[in-house]
């Protein structure tokens, strides 16, 4: 397109039901936030929109887990993922929310609009309902077996253990989540937006139109739309979203779906009342960053909703990033397979740009990228303090050594000089361009090479040598240092703001525009600069071996939880289980047996007499707190003798799925010797 007249970045809407970690940074929110500080600082009109996604039936099982409302589940994340943003530098203009006012509605007028304009198709197709509970059940709220590897535990859109995705007519013995009972079929209706209509000038703009997207984002739209486009419903039977407009739509929502994406069209209006120049005006240039599991939300679904509604422009591009791994395994918020931001802050204090560094350098442009610590520590180590770090501090200590912080005034220029000056042309130019491509690791490399210059330019004129023979000569090349120092902290700010922040201040000059960097002769002879201070440290083993050590517990604690539950045991008739004579008893003693570091020797009252019982189970509790316990025995096993004592019964116990051993205890606590049947 021409050179646009403004610019509207957007990037995904996180759902606000957990905290947000390193695959979000990484994939969205600092390659988006790259391009913002970017075209800020080339003085350009831009905003940048964030926000978070609180509808969706994962927020509504949550809520139910916890016994609170939806609200208070998306009121609570909402705040930790805002200020983990804030913390980390992401410069939005505005962090909204979808369960706000306006954007409820925003989505509701939205719908209405294609409503009228008679774009929906309306059908009638039978749902799982909950006779109970009285309600129609999203796919996530039924369970039952995985029609292909048998577990248990299904979901309706998903097995967890097998990986298939599952319609909920594939579960064998579908259950209700909320009652447990099986649910019915029943007739509902729904609004569908008819995508098989829009299916050619889908084709046409984004196959013909669009053939510049990125290879990843031009992939997935062609094999989506080469395999059809079908009507998807827009409406859901739930409670929790932004409520259908319609009379006859009382218990519906809008799909979380449909109403996430015109989340970012609600906070521009909450933003700013020229909102509509963002959203209107042919001259904007619109660009939305996402991860690729949502390419065909923002590339497909949100663009024909725009286009039919009639009024709006559509996105220029969608930059979507495949997805950032962390130490060989998939990131995973439920296995606790993750770097949360807000941990890495605590543990890295004031280390945002670190982070920053290592995300950029490694986004998941092209296919999915790793993270581990130990290339954090390099990025850190080699790159931040031994390329960018070094550079500037050799500078400034060398300005305050010779000249007391007062930049000196060049003298004659050798062609050394003009060669830097063309290669930061060149830097420069190579920055913009892969930016403007959202290359944004080719770009980082690129404003690293000015502090690779700086560097080489140092070594090889050795103004410490020089200051004794040739003054002059020590002047020119400390002040063309000083002007790279400026360069560099103009072209690396968006990706590092917090140093930029800080050299600016070291420096003692007010940040400048990116293309004041062209005029070179920033920062003047005579000015004072600060005392120099370290822009970076070293990352010590101690400290990254503390986080690998870390995320080996986690790994081991999945181990755990992951063991298989035992399969059934063969049937058997009530007789067989009868001959068990299973009582309640009280622990009236319980001490250590000697030479047996499991084993403990209790004194058990089961009613019949009070007994001797050995039980394996010193590892799980200490003698002291089970005295007085109530449990269950297994009195007629026949007795036997464990390291020399007498053993009459047995204590049931369970074994749950993290190898500990618990007891199985009356409800209440009932007579000793009340049988077990
Ligand atoms: N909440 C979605 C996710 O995390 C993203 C929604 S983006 C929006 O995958 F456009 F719909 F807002
Ligand atoms: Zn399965």
């Amino acid at each position: 397109m021409k050179e646009p007249k403004r610019y509207l970045v957007t990037s995904a809407l996180p759902y606000a039901n957990g905290p947000v970690h390193i695959g979000h940074l990484a994939g969205v929110y600092v390659p988006a936030d790259i391009y913002c500080r970017y075209l800020r600082l080339k003085g350009k009109d831009v905003i940048f929109i964030g926000g978070s996604d609180e509808h969706g039936v994962p927020i509504t099982l949550k809520a139910k887990k916890e016994c609170i409302t939806p609200q208070e589940i998306v009121d609570r994340y909402h705040e930790i993922i805002k200020k983990s943003f804030k913390d980390f530098g992401i410069s939005f203009d505005i962090y909204s929310r979808t369960s706000s006012k306006i954007h409820h509605e925003t989505a509701a007028e939205f719908f209405m609009t294609l409503y009228d304009k008679g774009e929906f198709v309306e059908k009638t197709s039978l749902q799982f309902y909950d006779e109970h509970e009285q309600q129609f059940l999203a796919d996530r709220y039924i369970m039952g077996t995985c029609p292909k590897c048998g577990a248990e535990n299904a979901y309706g859109d998903q097995c967890e253990k097998c990986g298939s995705s599952l319609s909920p007519e594939e579960l064998v013995n579908p259950r209700s989540v909320i009652s447990g009972n099986s649910p019915i079929k029943k007739e509902t209706k729904h609004w569908y937006l008819p995508l098989d209509k829009y299916e050619d000038e889908l084709r046409k703009w984004i196959l013909e139109e669009h053939k510049e997207w990125k290879p990843n984002v031009y992939g997935q739209c062609k094999s989506w739309l080469d395999s059809g486009l079908f009507p998807r419903a827009v409406t859901r039977d739930l409670n929790w979203g932004v409520k259908v407009p319609l009379e006859e739509a009382k218990n519906k929502v809008l799909y979380v779906w449909f109403d996430a994406p015109i989340g970012y069209i609600s906070a521009t209006k909450e933003l700013t009342p020229n909102w509509e120049k963002y959203w209107k005006d042919k001259d904007t240039k619109m660009v939305c960053f996402i991860g690729k599991d949502n390419i065909v939300f923002h590339c497909i679904i949100f663009p024909s909703m725009l286009k039919h509604e009639g009024t709006y422009i559509l996105p220029d591009n969608i930059p979507a990033n495949e997805f950032l791994n962390l130490e060989n395994d998939k990131i995973s918020t439920s296995r606790n397979w993750a770097v949360w931001l807000h941990e890495y802050l605590e543990e890295f204090p004031n280390k945002q740009d670190v982070l920053r560094y290592v995300l950029a350098s490694n986004a998941p442009e092209t296919k999915d990228n790793d993270f581990t610590w130990k290339d954090f520590q390099t990025k850190n180590n080699s790159e931040l303090v031994a390329i960018y770090g070094n550079f500037v501090n050799r500078a400034l200590s060398l300005t305050q050594k010779y000249y007391d912080g007062i930049i000196p005034q060049p003298t004659e220029i050798t062609e050394y000089e003009q060669l830097i000056k063309q290669e930061i042309i060149t830097i420069k130019q190579n920055i913009e361009k892969n930016i403007e491509n959202y290359k944004f690791r080719e770009a980082l490399k690129e404003a690293m090479n000015i502090c690779r210059l700086g560097n080489k330019y140092l070594a090889d004129t050795e103004p410490w040598k020089l200051q004794k023979t040739d003054v002059a000569r020590v002047q020119t090349i400390l002040y063309y240092s000083l002007q790279l120092c400026v360069i560099a902290a103009t072209l690396t700010e968006p990706f590092l703001p917090f140093t930029s922040k800080k050299l600016f201040q070291l420096l003692n000059i007010k940040k400048i525009n990116w293309d004041e960097t062209e005029k070179f002769h920033v920062i003047k002879s005579g000015h004072k600069i600060n005392m120099p201070e370290l822009l970076f440290e070293r990352i010590e083993n101690e400290q990254i071996d503390f986080q690998i050590e870390k995320l080996q517990k986690v790994k081991e604690q999945n181990e755990k939880s992951n063991k298989k539950v035992e399969p059934q045991k063969n049937s058997i008739n009530y007789e067989d289980f009868e001959i068990q004579d299973i009582r309640v008893g009280t622990i009236l003693e319980a001490e250590k047996v000697i030479k047996a570091d499991k084993l403990l020797k209790l004194l058990v009252d089961v009613g019949i007499d009070k007994r001797t019982i050995v039980s394996g189970i010193a590892k799980y509790y200490k003698p002291e707190e089970i005295i007085g316990k109530q449990v269950c025995v297994l009195v007629n096993l026949a007795p036997r003798t464990l390291k020399g004592i007498e053993s009459k019964g047995m204590i049931l116990m369970t074994e749950d799925s993290d190898g500990s051993l618990k007891f199985i205890s009356p409800e209440n606590i009932c007579s000793n010797g009340s049988s077990v049947k």
